[in-house]
């Protein structure tokens, strides 16, 4: 193979993305990037400065400045940093500040992404693409397992209200909305554990790299 191999893992929260991605990163022998924590961290940036994640200028302004450290802190999960990473998400010039660092992340030596838009806007041309879903009911749940293992306090119901209100949102966006690529693999992940998740995608990917281009 010519191009150096890139694998986008697309699909709604808590679909099993992540976890997915890592464990074909890892088989694969490439990087891996979660681009959801850029959001969260430009997101997490603009509350820190007390500001609206929905203003425009604030939020590009915070995406301009983002560094490599902003991904590592510990801060980025929980319900008010999923809400301001999927506002300032929306904003198109948050996108455009970064665009150039995701494809840059790929290019040299192939990567695996997951987010909302790399097999229809960071990479169209990757030719392995799987839209990673699951029930709304079996997403929340997973969300509310996570929050439970941290010691959270959190309410099954809420957590899945918020996981509906945030795919709502990410799926409306006129700016890389949240849908499957035209050539992308559908996975539906609501029965199957992460191993079972991890064998059937190796099947469909080796399948479709098989074929030629
Ligand atoms: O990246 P994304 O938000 O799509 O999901 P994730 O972080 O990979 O997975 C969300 C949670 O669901 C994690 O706690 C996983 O361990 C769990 N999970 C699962 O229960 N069954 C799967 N098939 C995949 C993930
Ligand atoms: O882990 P989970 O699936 O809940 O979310 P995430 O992948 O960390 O993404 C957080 C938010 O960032 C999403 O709700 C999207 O609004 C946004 N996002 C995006 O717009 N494009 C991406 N490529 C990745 C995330």
């Amino acid at each position: 193979r010519a191009a150096p191999l890139i694998i986008a893992i697309d699909g709604p929260a808590a679909a099993g993305k992540g976890t997915l991605a890592r464990r074909l990163a890892a088989h694969f022998g490439l990087p891996f990037l979660d681009t959801g924590l850029l959001y969260r961290a430009v997101g997490r940036r603009v509350l820190d400065a007390g500001g609206d994640p929905g203003d425009a200028a604030v939020a590009e302004a915070a995406a301009r400045a983002l560094r490599a450290e902003d991904l590592d802190r510990t801060d980025l999960r929980g319900p008010q940093a999923d809400e301001a990473a999927s506002r300032v998400a929306a904003i198109p010039g948050v996108r455009a500040a970064l665009l150039d660092f995701q494809r840059g992340f790929g290019t040299a030596h192939g990567a695996v992404l997951d987010g909302r838009d790399i097999g229809t806007v960071i990479f169209p041309q990757a030719p392995a693409k799987l839209f990673v879903t699951a029930s709304v009911e079996a997403r929340g749940r997973r969300r509310w397992l996570e929050l439970q293992a941290k010691g959270v306090p959190a309410d099954l119901a809420t957590v899945t209200e918020d996981v509906r209100t945030r795919d709502a949102l990410d799926q409306a966006r006129a700016a890389a909305p949240l849908k499957p690529a035209a050539d992308a693999i559908e996975l539906d992940t609501t029965a199957l554990d992460a191993d079972a998740v991890f064998a059937k995608a190796l099947e469909l990917l080796q399948a479709k790299l098989a074929q030629p281009a």
